[in-house]
């Protein structure tokens, strides 16, 4: 039996390559936030949102692996993506076992339940490349075209993670039967309501208790709302409060951080200031500290992986204060603005503080996934070449006007 059971697994595992061959021919199916409403509403149909998931999710897993393989081969063999792309491989298995199966009661309760398994497979995708890229930093030596690589791929790979995520997420939460207890009116883990001030202040006493448990200080908030039409009432969108939420306490660790770390010989801190504004088009949120700000030619590094892993502390090492981690705060923040087609900035003045600003679509017709595709233009993008710039270079040395240069 035991001998049956390893042929038809090895069977499967072989028949892999010609299912995401198959899947990745098939772009991806962005949906609107309205359309995850109505996916998750009264009359929602648990069969029909089984049917779009069983090819759905083996659609994006299919296109982001054949991107997997692009990576350069020296990344690619670490032994963390090794176990990264063995998840994907599995959880694409297991999703396909449901490709000809009829949707009864004891169907959907499996796949449920092989959606969470999933699901929980996954936890770890992040923190597991950041390891690998960091026993490739310290195997090879770094080169501009392969972080140019890196950055692209793990900015479609997160992004196609949070979109994994969200489809699954919806599908349980909906069709597991019980109301959210904390928030009875979201649907899944969207909030028609979601009201931005909340959020906010949320967000800031989770930064704001870790900040006081380390430096056993922190500075305050001030927030503030301005709305075209509705004046008085609470800024309020269609959202999903886990995704805002984790963005804004990202940004206020940044803020308190840099802020105590400026200060550090003041008795009062400036405090970190919130703005939001709703307009027509956008709902945006600034963020203004006075932390003394990030030279203008270092903001780019600010959303590199390849610049800011962080390797774990070693034994011995003193640890890295806990608002400071991998350095992933920034780039996995701006994904999560990007997904629904916002954006996430910073505007730093060094010397003085830095603003970052959150956009976030504020109509939820507008609010609509962004997904990679592989395709020919993708595939380009892993071949880029180091070019000669066709801008001068300036010299480090000083220049003497006495020498003159000959032909290129
Ligand atoms: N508001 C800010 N003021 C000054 N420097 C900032 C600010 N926000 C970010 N930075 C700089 O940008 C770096 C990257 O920020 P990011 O949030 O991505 O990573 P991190 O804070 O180092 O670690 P993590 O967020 O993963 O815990 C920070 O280490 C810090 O040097
Ligand atoms: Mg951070």
């Amino acid at each position: 039996m035991k001998f049956v059971r390893y042929i038809m697994k090895n069977a499967a595992l072989a028949s892999v390559p010609k299912h995401i061959d198959h899947f990745s021919k098939f772009s991806p199916s962005p949906l609107s936030m309205k359309q995850f409403l109505d996916f998750g509403s009264i009359n929602a149909c648990e069969k029909t949102s089984f049917t779009f998931l069983r090819q759905e999710l083996p659609v994006r897993l299919s296109n982001i692996m054949k991107e997997i393989n692009l990576l350069p081969n020296k990344l690619l063999t670490t032994p963390s993506v090794q176990t990264v792309q063995s998840w994907y491989i599995q959880s694409l298995m297991e999703i396909l076992e449901f490709l000809d199966k009829n949707p009864d009661d004891k169907v959907l309760g499996e796949f449920v339940e092989a959606l969470v398994t999933i699901r929980n497979r996954h936890n770890d995708v992040v923190p597991t490349m950041a390891q690998g890229i960091i026993e490739y930093k310290e195997a090879f030596p770094q080169d501009q075209v392969t972080n140019q690589n890196i950055q692209y791929f793990l900015d479609r790979l997160y992004m196609s993670r949070i979109s994994i995520r969200m489809l699954i997420n919806q599908h349980t939460l909906v069709f597991d039967g019980t109301l959210n207890p904390v928030h009875p009116n979201t649907i899944g883990s969207i909030d028609p309501h979601c009201e931005v001030g909340d959020v906010v202040r949320d967000a800031f006493h989770s930064a704001k208790t870790l900040c006081d448990q380390y430096y056993l200080r922190s500075p305050d908030l001030v927030l503030q709302e301005m709305c075209r039409t509705k004046k008085n009432l609470p800024i309020s969108i269609v959202y999903v409060p886990s995704h805002l939420y984790h963005m804004l306490f990202e940004l206020f660790k940044n803020a308190m951080r840099a802020t105590i770390e400026t200060h550090d010989h003041s008795s009062t801190l400036p405090p970190v200031e919130v703005m939001v504004a709703l307009g027509a088009e956008d709902l945006s949120i600034k963020m203004s500290d006075k932390g003394g700000g990030v030279p203008f030619r270092r903001i780019d590094n600010l959303f590199s992986y390849m610049f800011s892993t962080a390797p774990a502390p070693r034994r011995g090492e003193r640890a890295r204060p806990p608002l400071a981690g991998f350095g992933y705060g920034l780039p996995i923040s701006r994904l999560y603005a990007q997904y629904f087609q916002g954006d996430l900035q910073l505007y730093s003045m060094e010397g003085h503080g830095t603003d970052a600003v959150i956009y976030l679509k504020a109509l939820s017709t507008d609010s609509v996934e962004r997904l990679p595709v592989y395709n020919k233009t993708a595939l380009k993008n892993y071949k880029v070449s180091l070019e000669v710039d066709d801008w001068c270079v300036p010299s480090r040395e000083p220049l003497d006007l006495s020498v003159h240069k000959g032909p290129k």
